[in-house]
């Protein structure tokens, strides 16, 4: 799961020149860093990401925000997560822009990587071993490199720093409280979302640090460092592995790699890893206990507290802001109902009223039926309904008289 999550990220890096900075803060799955990361970003895009392209499928702007995050979301649209959702290439979106001129501006950043590169790059690592390389590194060589290396936006100890994410959060035991914990006992906060606590794999670790880290230059570290820098992680999470503490002296190599046990790994529910993956989701979302009270119903479904849970911080900043107005918007005033009459003057009369050919008052003509309503509306109509001079009765209709006094109206008011 988060491996091809990350692995998009890191492909999208080398093949479209995204700011790294950029990407790597709104990249996080963590809403926190994410929150941060949106108020962090625009000056580093104002300088690298072109403004919005000339993509066909662009939402709305996006209402209601500054300027400068406007830009900073350039052709992306705003989603009910708070997230931001872009339109790229094939009709498929995602949460990163894509620079499409990044190649053709001049980005001081960067190249594009050769498909050689590519390949290098597009590498494996499961938590079955496969792609996992022999090497080894201990965890007193893997604090070295984390200070020389990762200390900068991880901070001491992987404490975090600012929107860079924290990797450890403490003792991963203590600090692991899983969804499966929780949905049980709601009151419970969720798993801490750093290493130790939430990935239920180690694999991911080597192949993250492998593939994308030290953010600023990946696929730098030899596989020695990243068993050492792996250590040093898993130290500071103070994971054991098959029983043993993971001290200062403690070497780890591809052998012992294998046997560590994460301690979310089962904290995921339903558990989607594997192939009987979807068969899990769909057993899950059959048995109605795992998510309600086990009877379907639509009222007085409660016997005293409900057993569903209210979700405890829902999303409030919606933008635009939610609405409670139910009744329908207003029709506007452009859309008034065609007159009654207007279709058989159109059909019936116009073509001697249309124009002054046959010395019929003109329907428009304001002085002209000025000059008509002067004997009186109710002349008006009999002279309509019985003829006059070359106004034969009924204009040669077989109206009744009310349809003929109705159409008299419509050409009165559109002669105003
Ligand atoms: C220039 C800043 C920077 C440096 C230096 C850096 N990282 Fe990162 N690291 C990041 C950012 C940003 C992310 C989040 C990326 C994302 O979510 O897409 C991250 C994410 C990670 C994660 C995943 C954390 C999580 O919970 O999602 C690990 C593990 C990690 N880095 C390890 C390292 C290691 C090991 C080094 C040193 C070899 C290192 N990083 C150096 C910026 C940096
Ligand atoms: C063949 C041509 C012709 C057609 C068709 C025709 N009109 Fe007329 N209409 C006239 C002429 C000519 C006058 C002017 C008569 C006059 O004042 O000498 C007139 C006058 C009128 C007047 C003014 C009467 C008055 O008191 O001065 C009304 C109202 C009128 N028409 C309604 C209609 C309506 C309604 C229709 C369609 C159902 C219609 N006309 C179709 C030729 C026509």
């Amino acid at each position: 799961m988060f491996k091809s999550y990350h692995k998009k990220i890191i492909s999208s890096t080398i093949v479209a020149s995204i700011v790294l900075l950029g990407t790597a803060c709104n990249a996080s799955d963590k809403s926190e860093t994410k929150e941060k990361a949106t108020k962090a970003e625009p000056k580093k895009v104002e300088t690298k990401v072109a403004p919005a392209t000339s993509n066909a499928s662009v939402g709305p702007a996006v209402p209601d925000v500054s300027d400068s995050v406007k830009r900073t979301y350039a052709n992306g649209k705003k989603v009910i997560d708070g997230g931001v959702t872009y339109p790229i290439v094939n009709g498929k979106t995602s949460s990163y822009a894509v620079n499409e001129k990044a190649h053709s501006i001049a980005v001081a950043y960067g190249k594009t990587a050769t498909p050689n590169e590519i390949k290098a790059w597009d590498i494996d690592v499961m938590p079955d071993g496969t792609g996992l390389p022999e090497g080894s590194g201990s965890v007193e060589e893997g604090d070295e490199l984390y200070e020389e290396k990762c200390v900068s936006c991880h901070g001491d100890f992987g404490a975090g720093s600012g929107s860079y994410p924290k990797l450890t959060a403490g003792n991963a035991y203590e600090m692991q409280k899983t969804l499966v914990n929780q949905r049980l006992n709601p009151d419970d906060d969720g798993p801490k979302r750093v290493f130790g606590s939430y990935w239920p794999n180690a694999s991911t670790l080597w192949w993250y640090i492998k593939t994308g880290m030290p953010h600023p230059a990946p696929m730098s570290l030899t596989d020695d460092e990243v068993y050492a820098i792996s250590a040093y992680i898993l130290s500071i999470n103070e994971i054991e592995i098959d029983g043993e503490a993971v001290e200062d002296d403690y070497v780890l190599n591809r052998e012992k790699f294998l046997k560590i046990k994460m301690p979310n790994r089962d904290g995921f529910i339903p558990n989607i890893d594997g192939p009987k993956g979807p068969d899990n989701v769909r057993a899950f979302y059959d048995d109605v206990t795992n998510y309600g009270n086990g009877t379907r119903c639509m009222k007085d479904c409660f016997d005293g507290e409900p057993k569903v849970q209210k979700i405890i911080t829902p999303i409030s900043d919606f933008s635009p802001p939610l609405s409670n107005e139910k009744s329908l918007p207003k029709a506007p005033k452009s859309a008034k109902a065609e007159h009654p009459g207007k279709k058989v003057y159109e059909k019936k009369c116009s073509l001697c009223h249309g124009n002054d050919a046959m010395g019929a008052p003109v329907v428009g003509n304001k002085e002209a039926w000025e000059k008509v309503l002067k004997q009186g509306k109710d002349t008006v109509y009999k002279n309509a309904i019985n003829g006059k001079n070359g106004m034969p009765p009924k204009g040669g209709t077989s109206l009744s008289d009310d349809e003929i006094k109705q159409v008299v109206d419509y050409m009165i008011e559109s002669s105003k």
